[in-house]
């Protein structure tokens, strides 16, 4: 079973330490909420554990393993079946200008068939409310839609592990609850 692990962790930026002696495992089936006041390192924790530094800037006393490989070192197409993370700040994660071109460049990333992305892209973009906004230009969108292309994009990657860094913080009250369904299913 799938398992990313962290043991003794301290994360640097700058040489400063920013989390420190950090260990913990996760997951599939788990429900794992993180909690703490702004600035304290959740994202920074989130990132880590997605094994995006040294990439984004971090530096990691250890390497934070996934099924026992460090994470760093696997192929970002084989790492995203296994780990996806929403950001917390949308513009870090599209590649693409238009809705409709950034999740089908992250679905071709994990070697699906046309007709699977065009499934996934459906469902992901009906189940976050937004299928409206297939086809518009990213750099037009509001934050908030942005965050939920993101979240659209996120859940269409099919990932074991999901990590979702303020996922409901733009979301309106209906979606919400739909989201926390779909999440929990
Ligand atoms: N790439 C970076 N370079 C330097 N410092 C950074 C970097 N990323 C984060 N930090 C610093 O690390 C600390 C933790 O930031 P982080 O974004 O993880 O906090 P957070 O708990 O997610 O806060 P919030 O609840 O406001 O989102 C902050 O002091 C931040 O300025
Ligand atoms: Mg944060």
């Amino acid at each position: 079973m799938t398992e990313l692990k962290a043991n003794h962790l301290d994360i640097k930026f700058d040489d400063e330490i920013i989390l420190e002696d950090i260990s913990l495992e996760i997951r599939p089936e788990q429900f794992i909420l993180l909690v703490g006041s702004s600035g304290c390192g959740k994202s920074t924790l989130m990132t880590a554990l997605a094994g995006l530094y040294p990439k984004y800037g971090g530096e990691l006393s250890q390497e934070v393993s996934l099924n026992h490989q460090s994470i760093a070192q696997i192929k970002a197409n084989h790492r995203a079946k296994k780990v996806a993370m929403l950001f917390q700040h949308p513009d870090q994660q599209f590649a693409m200008d238009r809705v409709e071109d950034e999740l089908v460049f992250s679905l071709e990333n994990l070697s699906l068939t046309t007709e699977e992305i065009d499934k996934r892209i459906n469902s992901a973009l009906s189940e976050v409310g937004i299928e409206s906004l297939r086809h518009r230009e990213l750099s037009y969108l509001s934050g908030g839609e942005l965050q939920k292309v993101a979240l659209a994009e996120t859940l269409a990657m099919g990932a074991e592990i999901i990590s979702l860094d303020e996922p409901f913080a733009v979301v309106d009250p209906e979606h919400r609850q739909e989201l926390q369904i779909l999440l929990k299913n």
